[in-house]
Parts: structure tokens; sequence; C-alpha cells
């Protein structure tokens, strides 16, 4: 059976500030997701938040880039707007950068993940989602899953997995794409992907059987509207176990709190902190950055699951090293590299001071 798994998401509106999404915008949108399930659109669908952003976990089978399910994710947001609206919000519709909706809603302000794929007699795809955070926060996680071997030890002594994979890398700010072969290429490939700003991991194929392995939302939200309207808080789909990683190999990246920009302002590096869904409050100077995780086995397209797979104790290491470097980076204040580089942070007064400035700047 071909499924399509649609992972599309949105910040409708912060509650309280931004670092909660509001029960009653859940439930908005679980009632357009039921209705959409009832009238056969949709196969399953689950919808939970990470932070204050709105994520709507859909299969079905009509494609990735569907207009029908794409413009069902679009008036759900819309609608979700609505009731933040009245409940006065925080940021209502902050996502929603085009007033109407047009086929797809790539370039619209929603972030989306697909793939289309033939169900295999045991389907395990795991969810990440992300906040205060941008995309290229995948780079590192994926790479550990699918080229290194110190993460992946599928890749050495396992034979469905020894032939390596493909990555497909966006050159983001040049609407360019490009894909390198692991493990032959790799150096190759970190030359990009090790500066995630620019460069972001799109999709992963597995080698031999050119199947999907992954897929992550790459939209910038700053390269859409040409403004700072908040961070992307990316989302990334990964299929497991069999060829692919194994449930754990694909989590163990992620024992890491790698540092990621994003975090207050959208100005700022720290660490990306694996909390289970409830965890995901990013309180703390609007932080730090969280990641969750959603496993599903998929049974004819239905969502059996999820499982909260980073409610797991044995990520408290990972938190704690995450607090400790929250502490650690706070520390420097509005200096680098805790601070963004110049041309990186989402929020500057430099124009505006140095138009005041203009005429004390002399000759050194
Ligand atoms: C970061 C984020 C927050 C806001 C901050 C200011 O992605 O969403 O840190 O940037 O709370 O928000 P505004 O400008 O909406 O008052
Ligand atoms: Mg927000
Ligand atoms: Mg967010």
């Amino acid at each position: 059976m071909r499924i399509t798994l649609s992972v599309i998401k949105a910040d409708v509106g912060g509650y309280v500030g931004h670092s909660e999404s509001h029960p009653d915008v859940l439930a908005n949108a679980e009632e357009w997701m039921a209705r959409a399930k009832k009238g056969g659109t949709l196969v399953d669908y689950h919808v939970t938040k990470c932070g204050d952003d709105l994520q709507l976990i859909m299969t079905h089978q009509h494609g990735e880039n569907n207009e029908l399910i794409h413009k069902l994710a679009w008036d759900t947001f819309v609608s979700c707007t609505e009731v933040a609206k009245k409940l006065k919000l925080h940021g209502a519709g902050q996502d929603l950068l085009a007033d109407a909706f047009s086929g797809n809603v790539k370039g619209m302000g929603p972030g989306v993940a697909e793939m289309e794929f033939e169900e295999r007699p045991a389907e395990t795809v795991i969810v990440f989602m992300a906040d205060k955070t941008s995309a290229g926060a995948w780079n590192m996680p994926l790479y550990k899953m699918f080229a290194d071997p110190f993460n992946t030890i599928g890749l050495v002594i396992a034979s469905n997995m020894h032939g390596g994979f493909a990555f497909e890398v966006q050159a983001i700010k040049e609407g360019k794409k490009v894909t390198f072969n692991a493990p032959e290429e790799i150096y190759d490939l970190l030359v990009f992907i090790g500066a995630p700003s620019h460069y972001m991991v799109k999709a992963v194929y597995h080698r031999g059987s050119n199947e999907i392995a992954a897929s992550s939302s790459t939209q910038r939200l700053a390269l859409i509207a040409g403004r700072y309207v908040g961070k992307d808080d990316p989302v990334c789909i990964v299929r497991s176990q069999g060829e692919f990683p194994a449930v754990g190999e694909v989590l163990e990246p992620f024992s890491l709190p790698f540092l990621v920009e994003g975090w207050m302002r959208g100005s700022h590096h720290g660490p990306l902190m694996p909390v289970s869904t409830p965890d995901s409050i990013p309180s703390r100077f609007d932080g730090p950055p969280r990641v969750t995780a959603a496993g599903f086995q998929l049974s004819g397209g239905k969502l059996v699951g999820p499982r909260d797979m980073f409610a797991d104790k044995s990520f408290d290491n990972a938190r704690q090293q995450a607090l400790d470097a929250a502490d650690f980076m706070r520390r420097h204040g509005p200096f680098e590299p805790h601070r963004l580089p110049l041309d990186e942070m989402e929020y500057t007064t430099m124009p505006e001071v140095m138009k005041k400035l203009e005429g004390r700047f002399v000759d050194i």
C-alpha cells in the first residue's frame, strides 16, 4: 500500500508569549483533522505541539505536494488563528505569510516534511519536531544517523545498510540542491552541512533500494518574508528499522545537546534539549531550544502511536548537559558566540544605531 506521510506545521499563536500552544487551538485542529478523516481525505492523523508550534501529522494516499492536503493544513491553520485571535494569544497567525492559499503551502510560511512510500510489513517512523531553532538543526543528527559508524553500528555490521545512504543537500539562499553519496563523499558533504545556516539536508535515501529514509522541512521564514517573522522551528521524518537505522540509532544523536541557532529572539546559539512533548515549554530566555520525537508504527496508513520517544529517562543526562550548557552560554550575555554573528541575527538595531552615529566614525 502506497502511503504519504505529511507533517505540516505552523506557529499560529503562543501561550504564554512564545512558550507553548493553547489547548483550544489544538482542539480546533483536532476537529478539522477528524472531519478530514471522516470525509476520507486522510487515512489518519495526529495533532500535537512542540512549544508554540502546532503540528499536523497526516497519512493519506494523495502523494507529496498535494493541493487537497496542503489546503486542508492551510485552512486548519487559518481557523486556529481565529481561535488564537479570540484568546489574544501572542503572535496569532505569525507563520501564515500569505493572504490566501495558492496551490501549495510551500513558501507561504508553514513548514512541510513529506514522504511517499510503499508501507513495509512493519513500518516504523519517527517524527522529530523542534522549537526555537531553524531548519539546519537536523544536519548533524541526520549525518550521525546515516553516515557515522560511531553512532550507527548498523552501517558497519548490518549488510542491508552497509552500502550507505545518499544525502540531498539544499543551498537554501541560492535555491540549488546537490546529492552526496556516503560514505565515499563524507568529507565533501561535511564542507557544506557543517554550515547549517546555509546548507540543509533535505532528504536521505537508501543507496541500495533508493527508498526514502528521511525528509525534513527546509523553509526559512525570514527568506520567505524578507524580514524577521520567527524561527523556522523545523520538522523531520525518519524511517527506522530494517534497511534503515534502528530506533536507538535514530535517537542516539540527540544524546548530545549540540548547539543550534535560535533561542531568544532567534538570535542566539544554545543547546538543543531533547524532551517529552509536555516538556516542550521553552521558558528560560525563551528556551533553550527543544526537540521532541513522536514514534509510530504504520498499519495500513493508520498511525499506531505516538510513543513519546524522549520521555525515556536515558535522555536525562542529555537534558542535564543541555541545562549546564545553557548556563554557560547565557553567561556570555550579548557577546558572540552566544549571540549569533551580525548577519544571522533575526533582530538587529544595527542600521538605526549606525545612522545615529553617522559622522562620529573617523579614520584610525
Ligand atoms: C524566538 C522567539 C522568541 C521571540 C521573543 C520576542 O524564536 O519566538 O524568543 O523572538 O519572545 O517576541 P516578540 O518580538 O513577538 O515580542
Ligand atoms: Mg511564536
Ligand atoms: Mg516556535
